[in-house]
């Protein structure tokens, strides 16, 4: 995916210390858990955390070690079957809406399969040749920011699961809960003109950030900060789910039939709104960034606001100005948070993914892999709208300026947010 790094420095063996922090941390993750959370799944778009143990494991077994390791012959050949998402060159697979309904392989078999490819691949690290670690090196490096893909969903379909019950049963109970005020928005200008757009250099990045190329951009100011609860709040009071005039078409049509009112996980009780968190339900906090909202929430509220959502171009340049620091999965609040400073542009990278209002489209000149692997990001180029920034699930060594997530305009599970453009 990346370009092929022909130093040595990018030798298989030097890898394997970031393979086991990585595949290591999935089971960090897992620490919380009890067995009941391993299986459920709680809506097709979201599948049980022994698929994501399994599948992650599955892609390197698939894509590295039946390709590049002696005799290796897999624990189960059922698994291929199982654990494939979506590659059709690979070949078919287990319909991803009855995913809860396996209790075969169990966790513990799960968490052998995982040990097995882990001790193969270690092995085939250590033991690649120059010439076999410059095919091998960029697959591992692809298969290691597909496990922290899997992490951050892990996270967002565990809370999805927790959410349905009404205990309201929390994944992290002793995180910290910060009490900050909410600072005033501040606008940043942007210099329009032809700007560069997409990944360079030799650090990885998804086949979807290239080819670099040049687009045209207005001047414009972009908002200094992510938008608050009590913002939305605001915009709730003022009507904002009854009002057709403020929605997409297909926005409106999607607030009738799922009746929102609010965004996901949030629950009034008596007077006073909630929000249910991966550390239980607490009381809203104001001055914290609205999350799990759709595109359609954020685009209707930019219009309530008379602006817009940028465009990933033009998140992309804004960008160039801030460090990539933040609230990612390492601060283990597993919360977006109230920003402290109150100037500059803040909150871009972490806290919550930023919609965009750019549709999620190739590159001009975009080339996807060859083989089952080029399935990994080009074919859903089709009704999905790109979201920028990174979110407090996703670990900091996995996002990047040009990273270029996406999902469905109706999609709220993920940790996503608004930041406005005018
Ligand atoms: C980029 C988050 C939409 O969830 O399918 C996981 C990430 N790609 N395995 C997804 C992904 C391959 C992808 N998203
Ligand atoms: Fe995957």
């Amino acid at each position: 995916m990346a370009s092929i790094p022909t130093d040595l420095s990018t030798r298989c063996s030097l890898l394997l210390p970031k393979y086991e922090a990585v595949r290591g941390f999935s089971h960090v993750l897992c620490e919380p858990l009890e067995i009941e959370d391993f299986v459920v799944q709680s809506m097709p778009d979201a599948s049980p955390i022994r698929w994501h143990l399994a599948h992650t494991t599955w892609f390197f077994e698939t894509f590295i070690l039946k390709r590049f390791a002696r005799n290796y012959q897999s624990i189960d050949p059922m698994y291929e079957y199982l654990f494939n998402s979506y590659y059709n060159g690979i070949g078919e697979q287990f319909p991803r809406p009855q995913r809860g309904l396996l209790t075969r392989p169990t966790v513990a078999q799960v968490m052998a399969y995982r040990r097995e490819v882990d001790n193969r691949m270690g092995q085939l690290l250590l033991e690649a040749s120059p010439e076999q670690s410059v095919q091998i090196a960029p697959l591992v490096e692809l298969g290691l920011h597909h496990e922290q893909q899997h992490q951050e969903l892990m996270l967002t379909d565990l809370k999805h699961a927790l959410a349905q019950n009404p205990m309201y049963p929390a994944y992290e109970s002793d995180a910290e809960q910060t009490t900050e005020k909410a600072t005033l928005q501040s606008w940043h200008e942007v210099a329009g003109g032809i700007v560069e757009i997409g990944h360079t250099g030799n650090d990885f990045a998804y086949d979807n950030e290239s080819p670099r190329h040049e687009a045209l951009i207005p001047s414009l100011e972009i908002a200094g900060r992510l938008i608050t609860n009590g913002e939305y709040l605001q915009f709730m009071d003022d009507g904002g789910y009854q009002r057709p005039e403020l929605w997409l078409s297909l926005g409106w049509n999607t607030v009738q039939s799922q009746q929102w009112n609010a965004p996901l996980y949030w629950v009034r009780q008596g007077e006073a709104w909630h929000e249910f968190t991966l550390c239980g339900l607490r009381r809203l906090n104001e001055a914290s960034p609205v999350t799990h909202v759709s595109y359609f929430e954020a685009d209707a509220f930019a219009r309530w606001q008379e602006s817009r959502l940028p465009t990933e171009f033009e998140w992309e340049t804004a960008s160039r100005k801030v460090s990539v620091e933040g609230n990612f999965v390492e601060s283990r609040t597993f919360h977006p948070a109230p920003t402290k400073e109150t100037d500059g542009l803040r909150q871009m990278l972490g806290d919550v993914w930023e919609w965009t209002n750019s549709s999620y489209a190739p590159y001009p000149g975009f080339q996807p892999s060859e083989g089952a692997i080029g399935e990994y990001n080009g074919k859903f180029m089709c009704q999905q709208y790109v979201l920028r920034g990174g979110s407090c699930a996703t670990s900091e060594s996995h996002i990047r300026k040009t990273y270029r997530n996406f999902f469905p305009p109706e999609a709220r599970w993920q940790f996503t947010g608004i930041r406005l453009a005018r």
